[in-house]
């Protein structure tokens, strides 16, 4: 069993306090990030929260780090960040504010955040706006904890692939709390490029994929991950990868494998590649945990298909995006 795998045994032992700030994020995955806190992480290296939200995940590890015997709150630091404020395009959710709605004329969160999570302020980071503002390009130092639960944009993830997962070392722990978003495959086929670097945990946790770096992670894969430079084929390759080493989550309910197929059939559409959408998503409408969860994906993927076909193969920018990415 992995160092990691170990905290499994541990979820029953959780309790957290009643007063946790909202959050997206399922109970397991929080005690999970308590647990990180509390039993694996040293605060050596930076630990980053990437998509803090209202504060709900940020709040249970800094409880976990509170707890720690070994996290030093003198010179440990937790680094949160977020844009702290809801509007387009931003992917926060008025809930996040302490009243539950977005108080007229305000959109920050930033000082309901601050006042949630007054206990840790004295070792707590805050990184406000978007974060290809508040990050550093330059800054190389090693991060030992990532959670990222920011990824919902590919350019989003080139921001967390060129700024920070190129600060990962062997011994990083990674949290991938999205995993189970067929929308998001750049998470899916980099995972499977990262795969022979890192230790999967065990199975997921709810839609979080745990890992942690067991060998140096070359540059050059770093760079074809932030560039995202893989041909569509090399990405579907790279997720079936991963299909075979992750099946269902921790509690039973989530069938990765699916999942994952699903996450192919994103690729292609996001590659204009109606047609071969369609043909990977179709037979999984009869999963039962897709159909039930996914409907509204299934959608997206046939019309796509069907607008494609009434085109005759697309318009003309279709066709041409289709033919700059077979190269
Ligand atoms: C799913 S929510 C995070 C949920 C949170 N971890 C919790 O416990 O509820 C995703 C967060 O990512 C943030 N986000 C998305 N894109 C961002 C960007 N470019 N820069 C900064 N924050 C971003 C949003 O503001 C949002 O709060």
């Amino acid at each position: 069993m992995t160092k990691l795998g170990r905290l499994y045994s541990l979820f029953d032992s959780v309790e957290l306090p009643d007063t946790l700030p909202y959050t997206q994020v399922s109970d397991w995955e929080l005690r999970f990030l308590y647990l990180l806190g509390r039993h694996h992480l040293s605060g050596r290296d930076r630990i980053v929260e990437l998509g803090s939200g209202g504060g709900g995940s940020t709040y249970a590890l800094a409880l976990g780090l509170r707890e720690s015997p070994v996290f030093d709150e003198k010179t440990g630091r937790l680094h949160a960040y977020d844009f702290f404020r809801v509007g387009k395009g931003t992917f926060a959710t008025e809930k996040f504010f302490t009243a539950g709605t977005r108080p007229e004329g305000e959109n920050s969160f930033l000082d309901d955040f601050r006042d949630r999570l007054e206990p840790f302020l004295p070792f707590l980071e805050i990184h406000a706006g978007d974060i290809w503002q508040t990050s550093d390009p330059d800054d190389s130092t090693p991060v030992e904890f990532l959670h990222i639960d920011i990824a919902k944009t590919a350019r989003v993830f080139r921001c967390v692939s060129e700024r920070f997962l190129t600060r990962l070392r062997p011994g990083s722990v990674v949290l991938h709390q999205d995993f189970a978003g067929p929308r998001l495959p750049w998470l899916h086929y980099s995972m499977g490029a990262l795969l022979p670097y890192v230790e999967i945990a065990g199975p997921p946790i709810r839609s979080t994929l745990a890992f942690e770096v067991t060998r140096p992670i070359p540059e050059d894969v770093l760079k074809t991950i932030s560039e995202d430079a893989f041909s569509l084929d090399e990405k579907l390759a790279l997720i079936s990868a991963v299909q075979e080493r992750v099946d269902r989550d921790h509690t039973g309910g989530i069938p990765f494998k699916s999942v994952l197929e699903l996450a192919k059939a994103y690729v292609a559409h996001y590659a204009g590649e109606h047609r071969r959408a369609w043909s990977i998503a179709k037979p999984l409408t009869g999963d039962e945990y897709l159909s039930r969860t996914r409907s509204d994906h299934f959608e997206q993927v046939r019309k796509a298909y069907e607008d494609d076909r009434a085109t005759g193969g697309g318009s003309r920018l279709t066709r041409l995006v289709r033919k700059t990415v077979r190269g």
